[in-house]
């Protein structure tokens, strides 16, 4: 007998829906028939391409996060984020001598930054005001560190009233930081096995497997 799947009431982009429990946003947005143009990259968590504004029943206070892992609730109302225009520095990183040292040149508006915390909304909580301050007081590294898990989703430049991008000024200084770090000794092998095109051969299998042949050598490969 086929399974009875429980079903809740939702409001999803303005629309009152009913959909079986257990559904992400964009699931529970393909589910209701809804065109995704735009919004959805890698599915798990990673792009930031998702971001959803959401109130869960009775709360008063909205939340912030990512359409392909935020689960549907009963009573709940969902929006689907606009992407965010924001400015993005263009640059050469290999070319620049101190990238730290140009900060200032890349992104001036950073330093008219107030400290306002209006950009706190990060659907993966980061602290991004505090990165901001660190930024600004040049502590790069842990400022580097602290936006280690962000998506680039762009909703903290929605709320910056001086217009500054914190998703793009944390990767110019995470780049940078990197570029004054020794490469670790394992990336560097696998560098190089890249570039000597070792694992060319086995990639050409792969690439020509049929679906099922495919499905086979994953499993044989994650259960080892
Ligand atoms: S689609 Fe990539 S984070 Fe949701």
């Amino acid at each position: 007998m086929k399974e009875q799947k429980t079903m809740i009431t939702m409001e999803l982009e303005g629309r009152k829906i009913r959909v079986p429990e257990g559904l992400t946003v964009i699931e529970a947005l393909w589910d209701t028939g809804h065109e995704l143009n735009r919004g959805i990259g890698c599915l798990s968590g990673l792009c930031g391409a998702c971001t959803v504004a959401f109130l869960e029943a009775g709360a008063q206070r909205v939340k912030f996060g990512l359409g392909c892992q935020v689960v549907v609730e009963e009573g709940m109302n969902v929006i689907m984020l606009p992407y965010f225009p924001s400015r993005v520095a263009r640059y050469d990183m290999k070319s620049l001598e101190d990238p730290l040292g140009v900060l200032s040149e890349m992104y001036p508006e950073l330093y008219s930054c107030n400290d306002c915390k209006a950009c706190n909304i990060c659907p993966e909580w980061i602290d991004v005001a505090g990165v901001m301050k660190k930024a600004k007081e040049e502590d790069f590294f842990p400022a580097a560190e602290r936006v280690m898990d962000c998506h680039m989703c762009g909703l903290c430049a929605s709320r910056c009233p001086k217009s500054i991008a914190p998703q793009f000024v944390g990767l110019y200084i995470q780049r940078s930081c990197a570029r004054q770090r020794p490469i670790p000794a394992n990336l560097q092998k696998r560098l190089k096995e890249v570039e000597s095109l070792k694992n060319d051969e086995e990639f050409g299998k792969i690439l020509t497997m049929s679906d099922e042949a495919l499905r086979d050598f994953c499993r044989k490969t994650v259960e080892g």
